[in-house]
């Protein structure tokens, strides 16, 4: 027997991917960089949500789905997560899970609807070529949009045992590179006209540490 988890594109998934949510979650928040990640993600994205015009329920759909946009990486392990190498096939493969993975934990809490549509479309990029359903344009969810740049931005302005922080305006200029490719050319817009109130008012704010 297999579950499906629903959203714009169907997803089976096997059973036997089915773990303990509240430990996982227990261990999400006990992983302090995860959790700092996903704090930040969560705090531009709302803020993004809000100058784009979307509406205040919608925003605080966005601000939850970026806290918890990563909770798959629990299932990934740190031993991949942390490789200061290039991935094997199989390894990226399992990393190209978590989205699933996330919008599966998440269920398991009881969660429902939109939240884990977004969780679950993060990594969709603008012209089709991301994952997991290949969604593209329109057909991504514009949360879902949303967490792409902001989390593409957190990720690029901090460390990573696989590559050097990028600069505030390196990674601008890597998301205008992106634009309409991988990144939604409105969202893009948005943020470089926001950026240096965005990251002032909200990047900055920590969970924990
Ligand atoms: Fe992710």
């Amino acid at each position: 027997m297999s579950c499906n988890l629903g959203g714009e594109k169907s997803l089976v998934i096997s059973p036997a991917s089915k773990m303990f949510p509240l430990n996982e979650l227990s261990q999400f928040f006990c992983n302090r960089q995860l959790c700092n990640h996903c704090l930040r993600v969560a705090n531009y994205a709302a803020f993004l949500a809000r100058i784009l015009g979307l509406m205040e329920d919608e925003e605080t759909t966005i601000y939850l789905a970026g806290f918890f946009h990563d909770i798959g990486k629990i299932r990934v392990g740190e031993t991949i997560l942390c490789k200061p190498s290039s991935l094997t096939t199989l390894e990226r493969e399992i990393v190209e899970k978590h989205p699933v993975c996330g919008a599966l934990v998440l269920r398991g809490l009881g969660l429902k609807g939109p939240l884990l549509s977004l969780v679950l479309h993060h990594h969709e990029h603008f012209d089709g070529n991301g994952y997991p359903a290949r969604l593209s344009g329109e057909g991504i969810p514009v949360g879902a949009r949303i967490l792409g740049v902001a989390d593409a931005y957190d990720a690029m302005t901090s460390p990573r045992s696989y590559r050097r922080v990028l600069s505030p305006e390196e990674a601008i200029d890597e998301l205008k590179r992106c634009k309409g490719t991988q990144f939604d050319p409105v969202v893009v817009e948005a943020f470089v006209d926001s950026h240096p109130y965005l990251t002032r008012h909200t990047g900055q704010r920590c969970l924990v540490g």
